[in-house]
């Protein structure tokens, strides 16, 4: 399966993707880690971390579906980071295209939920996952759990 973590902008995702992986890896499920976003963050977390117990490839093309998707062991959990969906659009709506359960995780202010469902400027995330629906296999958009975080 894939599980994706997506966030409108810096929200603590790839701290919650790095932890998630963590957990499950250490619970013995097989786990493997796909790093989205430019910054590569969680692939350096790992190699920093010395003993993070999954491997974490570099993934971040907007031709996901195509170029990375065909290529995982759907046996195993893989997990992928996405960077800010405000400024990937193309990664993610790639990435949304396959992907099993989205975790968006949000911080719990106005001005961040709001980036979710009622921006400024551009396309609210919410709507992004929903017409995601078009390109994938069920017609359905993913599963998506919000996860709040960074409570103040
Ligand atoms: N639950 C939390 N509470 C407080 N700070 C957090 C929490 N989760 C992440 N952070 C901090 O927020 C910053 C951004 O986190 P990061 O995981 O890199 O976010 P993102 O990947 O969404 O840009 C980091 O300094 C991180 O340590
Ligand atoms: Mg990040």
């Amino acid at each position: 399966m894939l599980i994706a973590s997506l966030k409108p902008r810096t929200m603590g995702g790839t701290t919650n993707t790095g932890l998630l992986a963590y957990a499950l890896a250490r619970a013995g499920h097989p786990v493997t880690c796909y790093d989205a976003d430019e910054s590569l963050q969680l692939a350096a977390w790992a190699r920093d971390a010395g003993d993070f117990p999954c491997e974490v490839h570099e993934a971040d093309t907007p031709a996901f579906a195509e170029v990375v998707y065909p290529e995982m062991n759907h046996d195993r959990i893989n997990v992928v980071d996405a960077g800010h969906a405000e400024n990937h659009p193309d990664i993610v709506d790639s990435i949304l295209e396959v992907v099993d359960l989205v975790l968006l995780t949000l911080s719990p202010t106005n001005p961040d939920y709001e980036r979710l469902t009622k921006p400024e400027r551009g396309t609210p995330l919410a709507k992004v996952i929903k017409r995601s629906a078009a390109l994938r296999e069920s017609g359905q958009p993913p599963t998506t759990n919000v996860l709040l975080n960074r409570c103040q």
